[in-house]
């Protein structure tokens, strides 16, 4: 009887003993093979090895940590100082996963060289293995410096969270030929400079369907149709640990009221005097 194997993949095993890094050539040999890819927000140390434990693929320190972590109101308040110490966690607590780093706004967009001062840092202090930046082919010039000088970028394209002012607040993009042209055109810029993905926001099914077709770089997908080659999700929308989640999102658990729950319990059990009982104390 011969030995079972394990079912082969493109990307790294899960869990492993000693497990290996996913790296640039897993992503667009898992594309290749039809592996859909995941992808998940992280911002701190304990929640990347839950999710490297979970066999995410790929963390992404956001700049979503900003409305999420930081109390700002939105992205665009993030500084690259904010970001680096959640990197450097992120990367710190995690085996498996690549660590993408966004670049936040105003880190970047001024020129191919500020966009590589950026990037540079997020890697040397850190220790993201790629960066992420919002843009089409207005930033290719910049994705094309950092993948020539080293570092792997990935796009993002649809609905840009730092360019929220002029899209007009968080709405569909690319919906109609022409603004479905467009984002295609921005996707196959992005692949020309040399990315490693795309990540496709809130963009209509079809139109992510037809872009993920025609690059052979993996599209990822955040409300933009089961057609993209991987998904991500903010993790607190993914996990319920808010009181909102996008349309978009689906929550897998209810952490926040886990949380909540268990947090009432304890102040209940401080003040009534049953916690700490006998056996949570020590007497000698
Ligand atoms: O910052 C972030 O969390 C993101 C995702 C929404 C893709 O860019």
């Amino acid at each position: 009887m011969p030995e079972p194997t394990e079912p082969t993949s493109a990307l790294p095993p899960v869990n492993a003993q000693r497990p290996r890094r996913v790296r640039v050539q897993h992503l667009e040999a898992a594309k290749a093979a039809g592996e859909r890819l995941t992808m998940l927000t992280a911002y701190d140390a304990m929640t990347a090895r839950i999710f490297d434990e979970a066999g995410i693929d790929i963390l992404l320190v956001g700049d979503s940590i900003g409305d999420n972590m930081l109390g700002h109101p939105n992205t665009i308040p993030v500084t690259m100082d904010e970001l680096i110490p959640a990197v450097r966690a992120v990367t710190r607590a995690t085996a498996r996963p690549m660590v993408v780093a966004d670049l936040p706004f105003g880190s970047y967009e001024a020129s191919p060289t500020q966009a590589w001062e950026s990037a540079a840092r997020m890697l040397k202090e850190g220790g993201a293995h790629a960066v992420k930046i919002e843009g089409g082919r207005r930033v290719a010039a910049h994705a094309k410096l950092l993948t020539e000088g080293g570092i792997p970028v990935f796009g993002h394209l649809g609905l840009t969270p730092q360019s929220e002012n002029i899209l007009g607040g968080k709405r569909v993009q690319g919906r109609g030929e022409d603004a479905a042209g467009a984002l295609l055109a921005d996707a196959l810029a992005l692949q020309e400079a040399g990315v490693i993905g795309v990540v496709l926001e809130m963009v209509p099914a079809p139109v992510a369907q037809r872009i993920s077709d025609q690059l052979r770089i993996p599209t990822i997908g955040i409300g933009a149709g089961a057609g993209c080659d991987g998904q991500v999700l903010v993790w607190l929308d993914m996990a319920g640990m808010g009181s909102w989640a996008p349309r978009f999102a689906k929550q897998f658990a209810q952490i926040g009221t886990e949380l909540k729950n268990a947090a009432q319990a304890y102040a209940a059990e401080v003040r009534d005097g049953s916690f700490p009982a006998a056996e949570h104390t020590y007497w000698e």
